[in-house]
């Protein structure tokens, strides 16, 4: 029996994560602010498919919460195989309109976090010899729409730059880049979408590829074959033609 531990699992694509690993026998520790949720998902997964359900309530953008989650990674009696760094969210209000506050806020959620906690849990792996990093990362890291676009790109390299690192102590790092998927966060960011056509995805597909992904070593996954295309395009794009307002307003998150 195995544990993994995820990053803001009471919703959307990692609560995804949370049901699918429950399903395959995995023991979990859950990670969010909402305790409320986060109970009544431990309850849930516990009594249907019989695993250990711990959870942990935590701001991850508050330094002292986000030690306890890197405390739980560091310890060895109850060791964590694999960690899935998703928690997230967007700002949904141009760089001038948000306080720079709001940005760094963002800043330590999408990648302090995942900084820390990418450092807690490769210690205590590499020390085993084996386990699993996941991060969530975005195709919007390819894309030039603020501080989002920019933390998903250090969460991308971030998560190549340690695969490389990691790979010969055993440890294997993947990096996954969604794009549109129908979760809580475009509601929660206040953009209006339609999630609707053939570039939004459903959070079960999502996870099922991006957790057959880590399982094989991939050090990038990007589930379903429209957005493939689009990622091996946007990589070919000029760069000015990325910052042109009318296609950066197809993807703005912030
Ligand atoms: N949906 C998309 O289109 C899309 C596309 C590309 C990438 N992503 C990425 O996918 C990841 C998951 O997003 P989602 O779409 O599943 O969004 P979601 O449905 O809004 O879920 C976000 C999760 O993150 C948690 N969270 C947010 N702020 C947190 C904080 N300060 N501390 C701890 N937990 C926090 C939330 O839990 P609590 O509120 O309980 O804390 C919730 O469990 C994010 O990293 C996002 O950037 C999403």
């Amino acid at each position: 029996m195995s544990t993994a531990l995820v990053t803001g699992a009471t919703a959307g694509i990692g609560r995804e994560f949370a049901v699918q690993l429950a399903t395959k026998g995995e023991d979990l520790v859950l990670v969010a602010r909402d305790t409320a949720r986060l109970d009544a998902l431990a309850a849930e997964l516990a009594a249907a498919h019989g695993v250990a359900v711990e959870v942990i309530s935590a701001d991850l953008s508050d330094r002292a919460a986000l030690e306890r989650v890197a405390e739980r990674l560091r310890d060895p009696a109850r060791p964590v195989d694999l960690l899935v760094n998703n928690a997230g969210y967007g700002l949904g209000s141009p760089f001038v309109d948000t306080t720079v506050e709001d940005e760094e806020r963002l800043l330590d959620v999408l990648v302090r976090a995942v900084l820390v906690l990418s450092h807690a849990a490769a210690g205590a792996m590499t020390q085993r010899g084996s386990g699993r990093i996941l991060n969530v990362s975005s195709v919007a890291g390819l894309l030039t729409s603020g501080t989002y676009a920019a933390s998903k790109a250090w969460v991308t390299t971030f998560s190549e730059s340690i695969a490389a690192q990691l790979a010969p102590r055993g440890v294997g790092v993947t990096a996954l880049l969604p794009g549109y998927v129908r979760t809580e966060f475009h509601e929660r960011a206040g953009i209006d979408k339609k999630r609707t056509g053939p570039f939004w995805l459903d959070a079960p597909d999502l996870v099922r590829q991006a957790l057959a992904d880590s399982e094989r070593g991939r050090v990038v996954s990007v589930p379903s074959p429209q957005y493939k295309a689009v990622v091996g395009l946007v990589r070919h794009l000029p760069r000015g033609l990325l910052r042109n307002p009318r296609v950066t307003a197809l993807h703005r998150k912030n």
